[in-house]
């Protein structure tokens, strides 16, 4: 497992052809800032082509079935994110647990389809505002965590794990950088008791509104493996200022 800052871009449901262009960028620049590991999560569609064009960054998907093949109309398995060249995928993300109801569990299944597939997974996690507004973020997120990450074995060596608030995301608002901080011991502390020795190399990942200009003081936070970005990694410019702060932040 590397223990580079992680930043990786989530394009969310956007994305046709044209984007190949942000990416091959995203990809060109990337292999300037070694100190940083990279990848997009593009639209299933465009994993293949990606894969394609890019030569250094990680590609993955968004999401994947928890089953390897099967009668799941417009579903994707693991096992086809890997034949279309991914690297890993996310489950797990706030948009999927509200839209598509997914569980604990349905996570967790789908975390270990992906590893057994042979892909990197990262997980996410995180809370509703309503939920940080009576004070139960952190036993909120424990509990997730606790029933979304696959145990086992090599487990950890392939599992990222990403906190992203339910209210900060797209919504320009990011937690204090206390509370990053407090979250992610919390998490640190969940997973050392999870995967033990193991789990002080699973990088953790925060996710939110992160952007060129709030980058560099979240990811200096202790704890604070990377970044999972959202709306700032739809261009090659706002996205690699990220990137580049995470670097910057190694130099310091
Ligand atoms: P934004 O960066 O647009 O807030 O999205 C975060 C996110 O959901 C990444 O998975």
């Amino acid at each position: 497992m590397s223990n580079l800052p992680y930043i990786v871009g989530n394009w969310k449901m956007n994305g046709l052809r044209a984007m190949l262009t942000e990416a091959r960028a995203i990809d060109r620049s990337a292999a300037r800032y070694p100190k940083a590991q990279v990848a997009l999560a593009p639209p299933t569609t465009l994993i293949f082509r990606l894969r394609d064009a890019c030569a250094v960054i990680g590609v993955g998907g968004q999401d994947c079935h928890s089953e390897e093949s099967g009668a799941y109309t417009g579903d994707v398995s693991a096992a086809m994110l890997k034949d279309a060249g991914s690297d890993f995928t996310i489950v797990g993300h706030s948009e999927r647990r509200a839209i598509h109801g997914e569980t604990d569990s349905t996570v967790k299944a789908k975390a270990e389809a992906a590893l057994a597939a042979g892909l990197g997974v990262i997980v996410c996690v995180g809370e509703t505002e309503d939920e940080r507004d009576a004070g139960k973020a952190l036993k909120i997120v424990s509990k997730q965590l606790d029933g979304s990450l696959p145990k086992g074995e090599g487990v950890a060596e392939r599992l990222t794990v990403a906190y992203e608030p339910v209210w900060a995301i797209g919504t320009g608002r990011v937690p204090s950088i206390e509370d990053i901080a407090a979250m992610h011991q919390s998490i640190r502390k969940t997973l050392d008791k999870i995967y033990t020795d193991a789990g002080s190399d699973i990088r953790i990942l925060y996710g939110g509104s992160v952007k060129a200009d709030n980058a560099s003081e979240i990811l200096a936070v202790s704890e604070v493996g990377g970044a999972l970005v959202g709306g700032a990694s739809l261009s090659a410019e706002s996205f690699l200022a990220i990137v580049g702060a995470a670097c910057a932040e190694i130099d310091d």
